[in-house]
């Protein structure tokens, strides 16, 4: 692996414990303005000092987003679909590496559907950017999405993973599921989790813990911070769980405020 790539790596994963928070908020690219991100800048700027990577479409970036912001950037780059649409997931290559690098990106973002009846498409236009980003020393984060036919266990999350890292991913993003250990034990690089779905904040910090416990090396999660009732305490829990081993009852506390 050359200098370019493992510093970049280094950027979003932080080397003094090899962890890391990312922020996810690129879920206008297929659902529009989402409940809590309409006014992008005003949700995520106050959670800049608690997030170690932000994950983000372009047009979201070049909108919202100041460029003397020191923070590392997960670019999405794969896309072209809606929820409103009739192929859900069936993605394609929306931003190109030259845009990528213009954007200073430290790393880039495609989804996968594998098991779905465009697998194929999917994966392959994932290889094809990780060659091309592999030629800059970007690293490449794949998405395992999930479609709704489909069965959220730990068999198939360590399928849908292993694939990703196998074709050359670099960091592989996946849900977390009981028995989550076998996902980590059968993927050669590190994984984060998204949040999913917006739960009670106590038991999306006991699903970061749980994750964490697992070997996950952080989260990149979304809603469960920006439609939290309080995002900045939340991003706060989150990243003493992540960072400062909390327990989830401590994390919870943090949350409420009645903990530092
Ligand atoms: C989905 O493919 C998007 O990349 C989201 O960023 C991701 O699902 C994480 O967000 P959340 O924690 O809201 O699930």
């Amino acid at each position: 692996m050359d200098w370019g790539m493992k510093n970049r790596l280094s950027r979003i994963i932080k080397p003094k414990d090899g962890r890391t928070v990312m922020l996810a908020v690129d879920h206008g690219y297929f659902m529009g303005p989402t409940s809590g991100l309409e006014h992008l800048d005003g949700m995520v700027n106050p959670l800049l000092p608690y997030t170690d990577t932000l994950m983000l479409t372009r047009g979201a970036l070049r909108n919202y987003i100041s460029p003397t912001v020191d923070v590392p950037i997960v670019l999405r780059v794969s896309g072209g679909t809606s929820i409103i649409g009739p192929k859900l997931l069936h993605e394609g290559t929306v931003v190109s590496i030259e845009d990528a690098i213009r954007l200073n990106a430290s790393g880039v973002a495609y989804s996968i559907l594998v098991g779905a009846e465009f697998e194929r498409d999917t994966i392959l236009g994932m290889t094809q950017y990780i060659d091309e980003a592999e030629r800059y020393g970007i690293p490449v984060l794949a998405v395992t999405a999930v479609g709704k036919e489909m069965k959220r266990d730990a068999r198939y999350m360590s399928l849908a993973s292993r694939i990703a890292a196998e074709l050359g991913a670099h960091i592989v993003k996946t849900y977390y599921i009981p028995g989550f250990e076998k996902v980590i034990e059968s993927c050669p690089v590190p994984v984060v989790i998204a949040g999913g779905k917006k739960q009670p904040e106590d038991e999306a910090l006991q699903m970061a813990y749980d994750a964490i416990h697992a070997g996950a090396i952080g989260v990149d999660m979304g809603r469960n911070i920006f439609q939290s009732s309080n995002p900045v305490n939340m991003i706060k829990a989150v990243n003493a769980i992540v960072h400062k081993n909390a327990t989830p009852k401590e994390a919870f506390e943090v949350f409420k405020g009645t903990k530092k």
